[in-house]
């Protein structure tokens, strides 16, 4: 073999390296640069800045592997529910809880008032969906007590008025519940009730901040209730008869990755019931296929959900509920 062979020999071995190479390579770069690209897009809409391009490069990783999931999730035709890259998509399921969910839940027992007012309660409606009532505000991007008041109110003076999360987090400072933002259902409850009331979201507008209560603003309350009931723990049977007679706060556990990520669907789990989440639920129905949900409004915005909603699968067999919904559930009376 001469050496034009010999070069020739190494030539064609290395076209069919490389033939076999460069595609594949070219592919995950092509793959590479579409995820960026779609990061980027991600950032824009959703307002994300961050400081350096190490931080940058971090987040992109978490993004990425985030969509790899969703998306690997999304392809599963058995599912009932479907995932979506959403706000929290450059988040590790550790931050997102750690950043999302601040709920403490009661350490012991439920509170110590034990009336239930709706315990003769049989005949229920099929579905109930309180925002055709005109019980429900808009998805607001901020803590959840004020939900259930929201609803009381209306059914009591037929108006709707959004009430103040910020009047909680800036004034209930001796309670346990750090205000709304995750706070303690029952206690920002108690505080409405001693504070004799609660002033409107266009008096007392959220800021996002813990500050100094405003007391001249808080003076104006709109909203009022007459004292607040723990529906019987662990019994999805009383959360239903609550719920078909008005908006019902709950505790959930929010914390896993399907939570984080729920799109639309019926979200059926996986979920644990370590309470770390504050929302209402506001209906409730059956799905096309037959499976009862809880119809819930959350507080992430309208872009998280079913436009800020989930439906949650109700009648579960854990007594519990899904996510730990029937733990905790209290509403007020008015
Ligand atoms: C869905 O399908 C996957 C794989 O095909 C299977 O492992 C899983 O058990 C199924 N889940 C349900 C709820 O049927
Ligand atoms: C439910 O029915 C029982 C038995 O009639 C009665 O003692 C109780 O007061 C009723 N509860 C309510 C909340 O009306």
């Amino acid at each position: 073999m001469g050496f034009t062979n010999q070069f020739q020999c190494l030539c064609l071995a290395l076209i069919i390296v490389l033939g076999a190479w460069v595609p594949q390579a070219m592919a995950r770069t092509l793959q590479d640069a579409s995820m960026h690209e779609r990061h980027e897009q991600w950032m824009y809409l959703h307002g994300r800045v961050y400081n350096d391009n190490y931080e940058k490069e971090k987040r992109y990783q978490i993004f990425k592997e985030n969509v790899e999931r969703i998306e690997s999730f999304n392809k599963a035709d058995n599912k009932s529910y479907k995932l979506g890259v959403n706000e929290f998509a450059d988040l590790t399921n550790e931050e997102f809880k750690a950043s999302r969910n601040r709920f403490k839940g009661h350490m012991g027992s439920q509170s110590e008032l034990i009336s239930y007012k709706y315990e003769n309660v049989t005949a229920v409606p099929p579905t109930m969906d309180w925002r055709m009532r005109g019980a429900v505000t808009p998805v607001k991007n901020q803590g959840q007590c004020v939900a259930a008041l929201e609803g009381i109110t209306q059914l009591r003076t037929g108006i709707l008025v959004s009430l103040s999360e910020q009047e909680l987090v800036d004034c209930d400072r001796n309670g346990v519940d750090q205000g709304c933002r995750g706070g303690l259902m029952d206690e920002a409850f108690k505080f409405i009730l001693q504070n004799k009331g609660l002033t409107t979201e266009a008096n007392y507008p959220f800021n996002g901040v813990d500050g100094t209560c405003n007391a001249i603003m808080e003076a104006n309350s709109a909203a009022y209730i007459t004292g607040f009931e723990d529906v019987p723990a662990n019994n999805e049977e009383a959360l239903l008869y609550a719920v078909a007679n008005q908006p019902v706060s709950v505790a959930i556990d929010a914390g896993s990755h399907e939570f984080q990520f729920y799109s639309s669907g019926v979200f059926t789990g996986p979920c644990g019931t370590n309470l770390d989440h504050g929302v209402a639920a506001v209906g409730y129905g059956v799905d096309a296929d037959g499976t009862k949900y809880w119809l819930v409004k959350n507080s992430w915005s309208t872009r998280w959900g079913e436009g800020g909603y989930i439906r949650m699968q109700r009648d579960v067999v854990a007594m519990e509920g899904l996510c730990g919904i029937a733990m905790q559930p209290s509403y007020p009376t008015a």
